[in-house]
Order: C-alpha cells, then structure tokens, then sequence
C-alpha cells in the first residue's frame, strides 16, 4: 500500500467545502454527515437534509461526491445516500401539536386567486417527495379542500379525537366536515372553537408539514391560527393584478405584525398556455408579486401558469401535481412546494448559532 490511508476526519475535512445554499453554511457544522463507511477506496455516508423536497438534492450529491473524489488521495469510488428529516423551528414548548413539527399557512388578501389549489397542491407535492404532510382546510365559509382531494372517507370519531380522513398520501381535515348543514351559523365563537378543535382536538400523528388553507382576508381564523399555535411560516398566493398584489399585502403585514415569518410569495394564474399552440400568453403582465418580494424583502416562492388542467384536476378530485405530475403545470406547483420547504427549514436553524464556518 502507498500513500496515506482515507480517514474519516479527511473525508470530513474534504465535506466542509459544501455548502448548503439555503443555510449558507458547509454540510460538515450542519451535521448533515452521517454514517461514514470506508471500505479500500471506497467511501460511503449519508448527507441528511432537512427536506426530502430540497430543490438542490442533486446539485449536493454531486459537489459531495466530487469533494471528496477531488481531495481525499487514494478515494477510488464515493457512494452518497441522501436522507431528509424534517427539522422544527426553534418555537415555545406551549400551544405546539404535539407530532407537528411545521404549520405553514396559505392566505391571501382576495378571494378566489388560487389559495386552496396552491395548498393542495403543495401538501400532495410535500407528500409525493416523501414528507409527512396533513392538510387543514380552515376556510370555514367556503370550505373547498374535500372536492380538490376528494377521499371516499369520512373523518371519524375515536376516544374523542377526530381522526383525519387519509387522502391521496396527506391527512385531511376541513372545517366544511365540521360545519355541516349549517354553515351560515359559523361565525365569531364558534368558529374559533371550530377550528381550535381542527387543530388541537384531531390525531395528525407525526407530521413534518401541516398545511392550513386559510379563507380570504384577515380575519378571525388568522387571528385564531396565531394565537392557538406557533405557525413556522405563511405563503402569501397573489394573481399579477395590482388589485390582487395591493390586497395581498395587508396579508403580508397581518402576518408580521402577528410576527409569523413570511415563507414568501407566490404568483398563481401569472401566464397562460395556450393549449392547441403552446405559446405564453401574459395575460395580466405577470411578474408583479416577484417584483413586490424583491422590494419587501420576501422570498418570491415560483410562478404557476393559468391552465386548465390544474382546474380540471381539482374538480376532480386529484391535485395536478399527481394527476399529471411530468405537466409543465405540476412542475411549476412541484418547485414552488420545493421553495417553501426550503424557507421552513431556513426557519428551523433561524436562531441556531453559527459553529464552525470555514469558507
Ligand atoms: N393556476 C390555475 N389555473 C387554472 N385554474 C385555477 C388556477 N388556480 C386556481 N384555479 C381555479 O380557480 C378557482 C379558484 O381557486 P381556489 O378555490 O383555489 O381559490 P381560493 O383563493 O382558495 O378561493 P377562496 O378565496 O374562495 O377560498 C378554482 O376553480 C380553481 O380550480
Ligand atoms: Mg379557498
């Protein structure tokens, strides 16, 4: 044998030199590194992410592997495993669902701009990458999620906790199951007690994402959400009209003053594609909500095309996300979900210190 044997601490060292993007740190202080192997040449472990939705898995395989094919002598072969587990954010002990680890509300200033689509489709997306994700429909006027994932269940009652219906892969819970026939009665009190039993009194089990489709506006449900559980984040849908953008902001604003991070924008109906020749039609100008991110600040969280197919898939019951996943459409719902798994696990090491940082 010639030269210096490979040894875990020089693997490691080899790591430092990849950077997760998001956290801006290497995946060595982040303790992404687990399970070292070195067996003759050849080196394997696992870099552990924080979510099996990370947008830039493969980018990290490949700088991972080179890393240490490039600078470790004697590396004859690198195998990398990637693994996620969602982490939680640093938030108080109290008011938490015990199991949840994240809760990201949906809202936006004006009705009808594509909230509870996003929402579905983003929850189905968290699942599909193997997340645990459930889905609280908290639009207590016009519940809508039980069409978009239609599921032939029921919730039902055990030991006086509600159980959430299993749909497509994503543990669902609406309001409209509670309401039933009389919705016009679920005003003030009663729809803050409707919705603390939704998020307290259901058995989510152990979740890494609990999505909540908010109602329009910013109402009594926002103020309830807040103040019933730590929310890690919000995403704000907007459509590219001013209107729908100017609205949306005093969202934004509700959220901050309420001091729930702002996971970032999305832009849903922001072009069209025409189905019989496949051109971009920018309908309303779109760009509006990335350009409104940029000057406040806020991460812009993706583009989704107007296309009737998302619309057909929710009426039929199957988000289009899985109905149709290779779609353009799909692809833009898929990378937004990506985003704001990312901005959740950039909230988790929010008030982490900083270690060991070697550029
Ligand atoms: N990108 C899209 N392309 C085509 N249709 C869409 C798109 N997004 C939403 N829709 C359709 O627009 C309608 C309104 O969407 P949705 O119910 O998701 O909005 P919302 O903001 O939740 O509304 P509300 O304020 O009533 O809760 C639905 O019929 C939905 O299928
Ligand atoms: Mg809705």
């Amino acid at each position: 044998m010639s030269g210096a044997a490979i040894t875990e601490s020089k693997v490691l060292d080899a790591l430092r030199s990849v950077m997760d993007p998001d956290l801006r740190r290497d995946i060595v202080s982040l303790n992404f590194v687990r399970n070292m192997k070195i067996e003759g040449g050849t080196v394997s472990f696992d870099v552990n992410l924080t979510t099996p939705a990370c947008p830039v898995k493969d980018r990290l395989r490949e700088q991972s592997r080179r890393a240490v094919l490039d600078h470790v002598p004697g590396v004859k072969d690198v195998l990398v495993n990637m693994t996620a587990e969602v982490r939680r954010p640093p938030a108080p002990e109290t008011g938490r669902i015990r199991g949840v680890k994240n809760i990201i509300a949906v809202g936006s200033g004006k009705g009808g701009v594509g909230k509870s689509t996003v929402a579905a489709n983003v929850a189905a997306s968290l699942a599909r990458s193997g997340a645990t994700v459930g889905l609280l429909d908290a639009d207590i006027y016009g519940p809508s999620i039980p069409i978009m994932m239609r599921s032939q269940d029921e919730p039902e009652i055990k030991d006086q906790v509600i159980q959430p219906v299993n749909a497509h892969g994503v543990k669902l819970m609406s309001m409209g199951y509670m309401s039933g026939e009389m919705p016009l009665i679920w005003r003030g009190p009663m729809a803050h007690k409707a919705l603390q039993q939704s998020l307290l009194g259901v058995n989510w089990g152990e979740l890494d994402y609990l999505v909540v489709d908010l109602p329009p506006g910013t109402g009594d449900v926002h103020l309830t959400l807040v103040q019933t559980v730590p929310v890690t984040g919000a995403v704000i849908v907007s459509t590219p009209q001013d209107v729908g953008l100017q609205i949306s902001m005093k969202t934004l604003r509700m959220f901050q003053q309420t001091k729930v991070p702002l996971l970032g924008i999305i832009e849903n109906m922001s072009y069209y594609i025409c189905p019989h020749c496949g051109g971009r039609d920018e309908i309303f100008g779109h760009g509006g909500a990335a350009l409104a991110a940029e000057s406040l600040g806020v991460p812009f969280l993706g583009e989704i095309p107007l296309d009737p197919a998302i619309r057909k898939h929710s009426d039929a019951g199957l988000p289009v996300v899985l109905a149709e996943p290779e779609s353009a459409s799909a692809r833009a719902l898929a990378e937004a979900a990506g985003k704001v798994a990312q901005q959740v696990s950039i909230q988790a090491f929010r008030s982490i210190p900083l270690t060991i940082v070697e550029e």
